[in-house]
């Protein structure tokens, strides 16, 4: 099993640079199945949940070539079928974005429900209603679901809930429909942008991605594009939230400051100094903030996938924090790891009260998924001594170098391999 290791007591000094967008470019290399030509994709993130979406469309006859230089090259030319095998499915979520892209390109598509996780149940039905509403047969059986249509036509779809995914996979089924969709209550994120510029990239007509109504007009066919994904908001966040805690003075690089309004209003909030340069985002600190109060929605709210890291920065915060959780319904699996380090929390509903102690202390932590991963580094970053943090896999699927990319900036973190012990 491999562990990391956080010493704490190190200030954080120097420039950390973001990578490409997990959240963006799992949808983009999803769509890419939309087009009968080659798309060739640049600022590839090296995450483990990229490996696994591209197994999935190479399963499915698209071919997928690298030149070696953080890109993808991607020909969905000829796709062999579109019935993407289960053991991907069921290894991410977000294999159940290739539903709509397979729909609209084959009329066809029977893939295995996508497992909850440790945040949530994560139902589909938005996704389902959408894709009902273009004109898609759906049948559920023995956890597969089975989509099939003639043909897709425009429609008007409300989303009950600002989903992401049943924005992106209604999106992108839309964009080879016939006639005219209108997402009403859409996702707001800037990755659903990034994904409506790379469809209209391919030729297609996607108005309004960035807002809450978003209308597409279906077109015969998509050609190849060439695209770059967008910088990762959640990493730039994390290491932001990172150097707050930690204390110093760190240039977080290669970001969209736009996207990371939140989480520097947040910042400051708590005594933190944050200034926009021109190559990046800076943040210094003298470590402990000021308690404050942080409650999850939906972009361009606070991001649910900060929630955890902001916890875990609260946690040694002068007074007492609120933070709510309005998106997920049990994304606080962190909390009693953080009560292991000696963090006081204590949950109420779908709030957290997080009551700042004077010191954190290491100790063997769990991360449960990639955001409360990152978390636990963040609380290892200011407790005392040694915090040993297992089931890192969940931390390698969202951040590319992460030991590399902290030591660069004086964080005193180690990846081990203890042969003899096994995942519990
Ligand atoms: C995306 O997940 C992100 N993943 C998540 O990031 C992120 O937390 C989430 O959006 C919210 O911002 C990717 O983009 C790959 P949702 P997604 O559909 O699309 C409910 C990370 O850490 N819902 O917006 O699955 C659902 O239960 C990951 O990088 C329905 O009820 O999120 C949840 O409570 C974690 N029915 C809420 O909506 C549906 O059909 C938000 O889910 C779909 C969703």
């Amino acid at each position: 099993m491999e562990k990391l290791i956080v010493t704490g007591g190190t200030k954080l000094e120097g420039r950390i640079k973001v990578s490409g967008a997990k959240n963006a470019v799992l949808p983009i290399i999803a769509a890419s199945l939309l087009a009968e030509g080659e798309c060739h994709l640049q600022d590839i993130p090296q995450l483990a949940d990229v490996d696994t979406i591209t197994q999935v469309i190479k399963s499915i006859g698209v071919k997928v070539s690298t030149t070696g230089n953080k890109d993808l090259v991607l020909n969905a030319g000829e796709l062999t079928s579109s019935e993407p095998p289960e053991e991907w499915v069921r290894k991410m979520r977000a294999s159940f974005l290739v539903m709509g892209p397979l729909l609209a390109r084959l009329g066809h598509a029977r893939i295995s429900m996508p497992g909850g996780c440790n945040i949530g149940s994560r139902p589909i039905d938005l996704h389902l209603k959408g894709l009902t509403a273009l004109g898609a047969d759906i049948q559920m059986s023995h956890g597969i679901i089975e989509c099939s249509a003639k043909k897709l036509v425009g429609s008007r779809v409300y989303l009950d809930f600002p989903s992401v995914g049943a924005t992106e996979n209604i999106m992108m089924a839309a964009s080879r429909a016939e006639g005219t969709t209108v997402i009403e209550n859409a996702a707001e994120e800037p990755e659903i942008v990034d994904l409506a510029n790379f469809i209209n990239g391919m030729g297609g007509r996607v108005y309004g991605a960035g807002t809450n109504i978003i209308r597409i007009e279906g077109v015969p066919r998509l050609k190849g594009a060439n695209h770059t994904v967008i910088p990762d908001r959640i990493e730039a966040g994390t290491y932001m939230i990172m150097a707050a805690a930690a204390g110093g003075d760190v240039l977080v690089e290669n970001v969209i400051s736009d996207h990371l309004k939140p989480a520097m209003a947040k910042l400051a909030e708590t005594g933190v100094t944050i200034d926009e340069e021109d190559s990046g985002v800076r943040v210094r600190s003298r470590g402990r903030g000021d308690a404050i109060d942080v409650k999850t929605l939906p972009y361009p709210g606070f991001p649910t996938d900060m929630q955890a890291q902001m916890m875990a920065y609260l946690t040694t915060a002068r007074g007492t924090s609120v933070v709510t959780e309005t998106v997920f319904e049990n994304r606080f699996m962190h909390v009693n790891e953080l009560r292991r380090m000696g963090s006081n929390i204590v949950i109420e509903g779908h709030s957290a009260v997080v009551k700042g102690v004077s010191r954190l202390t290491g100790a063997p932590v769990k991360a449960s998924d990639l955001r409360a991963g990152a978390a636990l580094i963040i609380a290892g970053l200011v407790a005392e001594g040694k915090t040993e943090i297992c089931s890192i896999h969940h931390i390698d699927r969202g951040y590319e170098d992460l030991v590399v990319k902290l030591t660069g900036i004086g964080v005193d973190i180690k990846r081990k391999v203890y042969p003899d012990e096994v995942e519990k």
